[in-house]
């Protein structure tokens, strides 16, 4: 049979990703792997393979069924509003959504915000559902990446971004005004994935439930 495939955000979140899996007792990927450039790493045991892709495309491979499994935080998996089966919260990964102001802004919440302000992210769907049910209309700049660096360019007053030590805000010098939620990492799955390799599916969440309970 041929292996489960997990769809694996490259970046900050697959180290911490790939000691959880193998403390779940389920990977071995073996000591010289070069995950830097490798795209697809299969297990030493053949049951698993890895596809390393960037995290905002981890729900498309999954909906689409080029990969069985998946691992997106809550933010990308609501961001992208996909036909996909959340299947356990792996609690790895926790940062938050946030609204940020430069420090010397006078800006001290969302509904000080001039209408038309622009606000620069690369969740453009959750910070235009954040202002409108606050009834703040902004002028939402999708960005891709360095958030950050919106305010002090002059493209943006004000940035919704994720943030976790908050080491890149106060490099910036952003102050967060809102909290919009709080993230952590899912494992995704898509219906016929979870039909046809269900055996395989649960042995995978129950080692990571073990490893969670082993944590308490
Ligand atoms: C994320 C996020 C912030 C940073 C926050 O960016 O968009 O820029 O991490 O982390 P911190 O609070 O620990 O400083 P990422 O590193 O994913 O890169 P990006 O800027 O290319 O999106």
């Amino acid at each position: 049979m041929r292996p489960v495939t997990i769809a694996m955000p490259k970046g900050r979140l697959f180290a911490p990703l790939v000691e959880l899996f193998s403390r779940a007792g389920l990977f071995d990927l073996g000591p010289e792997v070069d995950l830097e450039r490798r795209l697809t790493v299969k297990t030493a045991d053949g049951r698993w393979e890895l596809l390393l892709v960037k995290p905002a495309d981890v729900p498309i491979y999954v909906e689409y069924g080029a990969a069985d499994l998946g691992v997106a935080g809550k933010d990308v998996l609501l961001e992208a509003r996909r036909e996909l089966c959340e299947l356990y919260d792996l609690g790895v990964g926790r940062c938050r959504l946030i609204m940020a102001v430069p420090e010397d802004s006078p800006i001290r919440k969302a509904t000080d915000l001039i209408p038309g302000s622009r606000v620069a992210t690369k969740f453009p769907r959750l910070a235009q559902e954040y202002f409108s049910s606050h009834g703040i209309q902004v002028d939402i700049v999708k960005l891709n990446g360095s958030i950050e660096l919106a305010p002090k360019a002059g493209l943006a007053s004000a940035i919704v971004d994720i943030t976790e030590t908050g080491r890149t805000l106060a490099q910036n010098q952003l102050r967060i005004v809102e909290e919009i939620m709080s993230v952590s990492a899912r494992l995704i799955c898509n219906r016929i994935s979870y039909k046809v390799r269900y055996p395989l599916i649960q042995e995978l969440v129950r080692g990571l439930q073990a490893v969670e309970v082993s944590k308490r």
